[in-house]
């Protein structure tokens, strides 16, 4: 299983649209995909078909960190028909944001590795998933740091506008920091979305492949309407308008490539 995070500081870059139409894509491709929905504001769900469906009381990825509740527990299934029955979610929820204090308070040495270890026993566990992908909220705090110590790879989806820009430089720093930490993560490259071909998108973007090189920029996603569209029916944007889908399209085609030369999580 390869594990892969989306990590952006700034809010509404595209880091949940990204984790969802990575999956729905690897998904048609025949792979089997677990999501982490770290975020408290727990939309991943919704993306995936799941709206009003999941119960109230339910396991959650607290109980899961914070109580030694087995992950496979919280894991429940995509409905959605992009997913093709190989998409499984341990869905978000509000109590995610109070983990750090409740693993503190239990006098947890290592409190950001008890997530990475609950993931690595069940890659060691369930065989089935070939890839993890993790939905982080939009910080730089606990629950996305976790998620860089729990990752083999990382995609920072941005919007290629000064404000996304002014975010990146410590977004990339913590990046950093998580490599020294964690030595099997690797940066894939950073995903511009909502893309407009305008002179300033372009000067960002050739600023981060100064900085990263030529390959750490992906082919960028265009904006559209069309992605608000698809989250709400909870169906892949490929699905209800192929035309908007080509920078996913791409995206999956890199990851796949990549992800034959990434160890894998456990
Ligand atoms: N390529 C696109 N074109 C137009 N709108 C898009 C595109 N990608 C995503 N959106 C829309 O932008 C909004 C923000 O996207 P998304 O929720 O994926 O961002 P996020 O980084 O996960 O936000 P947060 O930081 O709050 O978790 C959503 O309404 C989404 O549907
Ligand atoms: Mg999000």
């Amino acid at each position: 299983m390869i594990t892969v995070a989306m990590v952006m500081e700034k809010g509404g870059v595209g880091k949940t649209t990204t984790a969802l139409e990575l999956a729905f894509a690897l998904a048609r491709s025949e792979k089997r995909v677990l999501m982490v929905d770290l975020d408290p504001q727990a939309k991943l769900a919704n993306g995936l078909g799941l709206r009003g469906q999941l119960p109230a009381q339910r396991t959650t990825l607290y109980h899961v960190v914070v109580e030694d509740v087995p992950m496979r527990e919280a894991i429940v299934s995509s409905p959605s028909e992009s997913a093709h029955g190989r998409i499984d979610l341990v869905p978000g929820h509000r109590s995610t944001e109070v983990i750090k204090g409740a693993l503190e308070q239990k006098h947890e040495m290592e409190p950001t590795q008890v997530f990475p270890r609950a993931l690595q026993k069940l890659a060691r566990e369930e065989s089935a998933y070939d890839v993890a992908i993790l939905d982080c909220p939009p910080s730089l705090g606990f629950l996305t740091i976790t998620a860089l110590l729990a990752a083999d790879a990382v995609i920072v989806p941005m919007l290629t506008h000064q404000q996304a820009y002014d975010s990146y430089p410590d977004t990339l720093e913590l990046i950093k920091k998580a490599c020294r930490s964690n030595p099997r993560l690797k940066l894939l490259g950073v995903l511009p979305t909502q893309y407009r071909r305008t002179s300033t998108e372009d000067h960002v973007i050739s600023l981060i492949e100064q900085e990263l090189g030529d390959k750490s920029v992906f082919h960028p996603v265009a904006i559209s309407i069309r992605y608000t569209e698809a989250y709400t029916g909870g169906i892949s944007i490929a699905d209800y308008d192929a035309k908007a889908a080509e920078g996913y399209e791409r995206l999956a085609e890199r990851f796949l490539e990549t992800m034959q030369t990434l160890p894998a999580t456990a």
